[in-house]
């Protein structure tokens, strides 16, 4: 996209060299970058669920490293936030992080830099002598003031400000050069295919798809292009991953708003907002390689046919117990669940990353609709292709090809 080249204030300087310096980790291997890679939307550059750190390296995190992007004009979180579609009923929303507990960029920053699992260090002022001792001190000091490193917790304060700087003013983090952006602005190059078209429709389409009840799609707030989320958050039964160690005790069980990393939602019975997480954007999402909160699926297509089909065939995405594996599964018995054995008998541990007593939370809205195990599921084959059509539309860095293709996947 042709535009002015964009000079970052002196604080968001700071920022771009902090965020790439793996010096300011206890392993001197880590930095932001690491895990929010430029060259993946500033996301995880794996298809790990999640990440190690630590000083040694060897530390798995508990969630899946989020992109970076579009975080722009997400609010502080609130119990009871306005819905920015209007018309929603105010709920649980804003916020950074899968469970909003950091409430400005700023605030966010202090906890890689501090988290015994991530980079680690052992308090805010080990990160200021590292500051002091890297090559853009000089940088720090012209941008915070010559006496800076001589107050310890002011210039910890500083260097969140100037995370916080570099996200907010590099448009790196929020370029909005995908093809759908074209297709909103009706520039040159944006003319959806009637597949992506089709697409739009299923997600908008609150009898299929409905995604767009918590992924909104409109017009953003403050004048922005939508941002595809509005912010909210709901429980809607993501599968355990055992891929993280953490799951490896069965009385640990990760309920977002309600903990154990955010602290002030007691995880009780009774509190409805236990088990849910941030309904993130989905804007560059056919990038990521694993998805959801605790990274359990690991491609766009089976995200999809989980909301499809996580109440009509709960047996491919829960496990099930008592049962007697089949040595071979029945013809059509699908492959894309998390779970490929079928079995004869027992019973499908439905929601099993939910405590028993938060079941009641989990969300029964369109397309996860709480309708019968073995019904019709709300999305076609079709269906489920062109969404996924569109969501590849979502994708940064779009250049309309000189001679647009005439067939193949996503065009007709
Ligand atoms: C070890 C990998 C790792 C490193 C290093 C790391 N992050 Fe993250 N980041 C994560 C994970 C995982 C989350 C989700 C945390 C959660 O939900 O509790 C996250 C969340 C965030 C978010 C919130 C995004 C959202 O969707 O609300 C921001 C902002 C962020 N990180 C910025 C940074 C900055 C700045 C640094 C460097 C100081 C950094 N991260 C270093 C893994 C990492
Ligand atoms: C009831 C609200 C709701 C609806 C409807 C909904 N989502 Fe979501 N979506 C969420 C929430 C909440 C999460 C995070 C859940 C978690 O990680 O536990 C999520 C996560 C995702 C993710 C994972 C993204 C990532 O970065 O890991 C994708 C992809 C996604 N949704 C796509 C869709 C699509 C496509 C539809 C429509 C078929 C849809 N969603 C409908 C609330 C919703």
């Amino acid at each position: 996209m042709l535009s002015a080249p964009v000079r970052l204030s002196l604080a968001a300087q700071v920022g771009e060299k902090m965020f790439a310096d793996p010096a300011l980790s206890a392993s001197g291997k880590m930095a932001c970058a690491t895990c929010h890679d430029p060259k993946a939307a500033f996301g995880p550059p794996n298809d790990l669920a999640v990440q190690l750190g630590g000083k040694d390296l060897n530390l798995a995190g508990t969630r899946a490293v989020p992109s970076l992007r579009y975080k722009d004009y997400t609010p502080p979180y609130a119990d009871l936030l306005d819905n920015p579609d209007g018309i929603s009923a105010p709920g649980p929303g804003g916020g950074f992080a899968w469970d909003g507990r950091a409430a400005t960029l700023a605030d966010q920053a202090a906890m890689p830099l501090l988290a015994p699992n991530e980079m680690a260090n052992s308090g805010p002022a080990d990160v200021v002598a590292k500051l002091q001792a890297a090559p853009y001190a000089e940088l720090f000091r012209s941008a915070f003031g010559g006496a800076i490193f001589t107050q310890p917790d002011a210039a910890f304060g500083k260097a969140l400000q100037a995370l916080q700087a570099f996200q907010r003013e590099d448009p790196r983090f929020h370029p909005y050069s995908s093809k759908f952006d074209l297709y909103a602005a009706n520039k040159i190059g944006g003319t959806l295919t009637p597949a992506e078209a089709r697409g739009l429709k299923v997600f908008a389409d609150a009898k299929t798809g409905n995604c767009a009840s918590c992924h909104y799609q409109g017009a953003g707030l403050n004048g922005s292009s939508a941002l595809f989320t509005d912010f909210s958050y709901e429980a809607i039964g993501v599968p355990r991953n055992a891929a993280i160690p953490a799951n490896a005790d069965p009385a640990y069980f990760d309920v977002g708003l309600c903990g154990p990393l955010r602290t002030d939602h007691p995880s009780a019975p009774g509190n409805t907002l236990c088990g849910m997480f941030k309904a993130p954007t989905l804007r560059n999402v056919a990038l990521r390689k694993s998805f959801f909160h605790n990274g359990v699926m690991h491609s766009l297509e089976q995200v999809i046919r989980f909301y499809n089909t996580r109440d009509t065939m709960p047996e491919i995405w829960y496990p099930t117990v008592g049962g007697t594996p089949k040595a071979k599964p029945d013809a059509g018995f699908p492959a894309y669940g998390l779970v490929t054995t079928q079995y004869t008998g027992g019973s499908v541990q439905k929601f099993n990353d939910e405590p028993r007593q938060f079941v009641g939370n989990i969300d029964t809205q369109m397309p996860m609709d709480g309708r019968a195990a073995h019904s019709t599921p709300p999305m076609s084959e079709r269906e489920m292709a062109d969404l996924t059509c569109f969501l590849n539309t979502l994708t940064d860095g779009y250049q309309p090809p000189a001679n647009p293709p005439t067939s193949g996947p996503c065009i007709q």
